[in-house]
């Protein structure tokens, strides 16, 4: 590494000013440029590499969004001093003093989020003990963590179940293991890195996920000082090293922001300049933004999306893992789908329990019906298990505003969406939520024209 790192240069502090309720006027389209910083799904995962090194790391672009508070309270409660670099979206964090945390105050802190999971590999190389709570995350199904035990045992960790939580240790040390996921499990996959890379020989992973995301993970690894191999048909195959240093790496883009955006545009009929979108990452989104009547032009800096035909029109999607149209693509688009011409269909097949959010696109409205049955030809695993994972939206409805409940992140997105593109007003609630994984939210809305106010405009001020 040949920076010079500011170790401790600020204290790691964000102001973070979240609305639980906003109220909005519908109708108005989105127009405008914002910007978007590094992928949460990438982020927090890296924050959590820093474990891994002897010495400091550095990443930059990094969002103030609730997730990544979680992560770094987490990162602080284990010893890891967290300070912003040279500028405030770069986080400097210093893991030489690494130290084990009690499962109480883990349990307070995590709250929802799921990557406690994550710290199992790097705290058991570490201190030979990890400890983590009962996880979270959005109610988007059951969620469980079947594959990240499976994969922690195969390295030698003893599991033992608590009653406030989880505790591992690796009596006998970490040893590299051939591993055959079930499915192409993104933190799964994670897993495996992040405990591989120290683990004495080495690790062959079959079944992984490829996510962009995940290739910057490998690559944030490499600098690091990983040996890891990303072969064809999705097999990694890791060569345990015996010490890791830290990193400066910038994080990739938020695909699933400016996916999200995106669709915001066609369901306002607005235009949007998402600064910081990454043509190469988001090609299945793109080619399904441009059948729905979406236009898109690719700038040096960023997307701008705008809709290019009169109408809109219905399109038959299935959510899938990398290379393919991404589970958290789907919730925004489906706004825009219910002002498409005809009958789209949505066959999820990722989450078994993500199309919650469309009970208050009907109430708005929309004509949205949900079937048990698979809906597509990608191979699923909810068709024979009774859950509502496919969804036809028939169009083009017109949305009217209405009172209504965000139920996790992605869905709290179109839900806002909705109410801006509806006719008249709307309330929506527990908008808290989008913040999770949505950097300043009501400032990049404000910065586009929404017409709207929200319970936290009084202490902004
Ligand atoms: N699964 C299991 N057992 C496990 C792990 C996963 O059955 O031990 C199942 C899940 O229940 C799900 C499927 O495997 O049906 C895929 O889950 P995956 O492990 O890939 O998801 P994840 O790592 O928990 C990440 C993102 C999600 C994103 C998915 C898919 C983070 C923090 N979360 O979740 O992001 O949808 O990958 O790409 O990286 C979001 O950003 O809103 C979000 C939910």
């Amino acid at each position: 590494m040949t920076e010079t790192i500011p170790v401790g240069a600020q204290p790691f502090q964000s102001a973070p000013v979240h609305a639980s309720v906003m109220h909005i006027n519908g109708g108005k389209p989105l127009n405008g440029r914002i910007d978007i910083k590094g992928a949460k799904n990438l982020v927090t995962k890296a924050m959590v590499a820093s474990l891994l090194g002897t010495t400091p790391s550095v990443l930059r672009n990094v969002p103030d969004i609730s997730d990544v508070r979680v992560v770094a309270g987490l990162l602080d409660l284990h010893g890891v001093k967290i300070s912003h670099g040279e500028h405030l979206d770069d986080l400097v964090l210093d893991p030489r003093a690494v130290e084990q945390a009690h499962m109480a105050e883990i349990n307070a802190y995590a709250g929802d989020s799921r990557i406690p999971i994550l710290f199992c590999g790097p705290l058991l190389h570490r201190l030979g003990e990890a400890l983590i709570p009962d996880l979270g995350g959005c109610k988007i199904g059951s969620r469980p963590i079947d594959y990240h035990l499976a994969v922690l045992r195969s390295f030698g960790a003893k599991v033992e179940k608590l009653p406030e939580g989880i505790r591992m240790t690796a009596p006998d040390g970490l040893h590299g293991a051939k591993i055959e996921l079930p499915y192409p499990s993104v933190g799964a996959t994670e897993q495996v890195l992040l405990t591989s890379t120290l683990a004495e020989g080495i690790t062959v992973l079959k079944g992984a996920a490829v996510e962009p995301e995940i290739i910057d993970l490998v690559a944030i690894l490499q600098k690091m000082g990983a040996v890891i191999t990303v072969q064809a048909d999705r097999v990694i195959r890791v060569e345990g090293v015996q010490e890791l240093k830290g990193y400066v790496h910038r994080a990739i883009c938020d695909r699933n922001e400016a996916a999200s955006w995106a669709s915001a545009a066609l369901a306002t009929e607005g235009d949007i300049t998402v600064g910081g979108a990454k043509q190469e990452d988001m090609m299945a989104f793109l080619n399904v933004f441009r059948k729905v009547g979406g236009g898109f032009e690719v700038m040096e800096d960023g997307i701008r999306f705008y809709q290019a035909d009169s109408e809109l029109h219905s399109v038959a999607i299935e959510t899938d893992v990398h290379p393919g149209f991404m589970t958290d693509w789907q919730q925004p688009l489906v706004v825009a789908l219910t002002k498409a011409h005809g009958m789209s269909v949505v066959h999820e097949t990722v989450y078994e329990n993500r199309f919650k959010f469309t009970e208050a696109l009907v109430q708005m409205g929309a004509n949205i019906q949900l079937y048990r049955e698979c809906l597509g030809s990608v191979h699923c695993r909810f068709g024979e298990r009774n859950f509502f994972h496919s969804a036809v939206i028939a169009g083009p409805t017109g949305l009217h505003g209405a009172d209504i409940v965000v139920p996790d992140l992605r869905g709290g997105f179109s839900h806002v969406v909705a109410a801006l593109s509806a006719q008249g007003h709307s309330t929506v609630r527990n908008v808290g939520i989008i913040s999770r994984g949505y950097e300043r939210f009501t400032e990049k809305l404000d910065a586009l024209g929404a017409d709207f106010d929200d319970d936290a405009a009084e202490v902004r001020a």
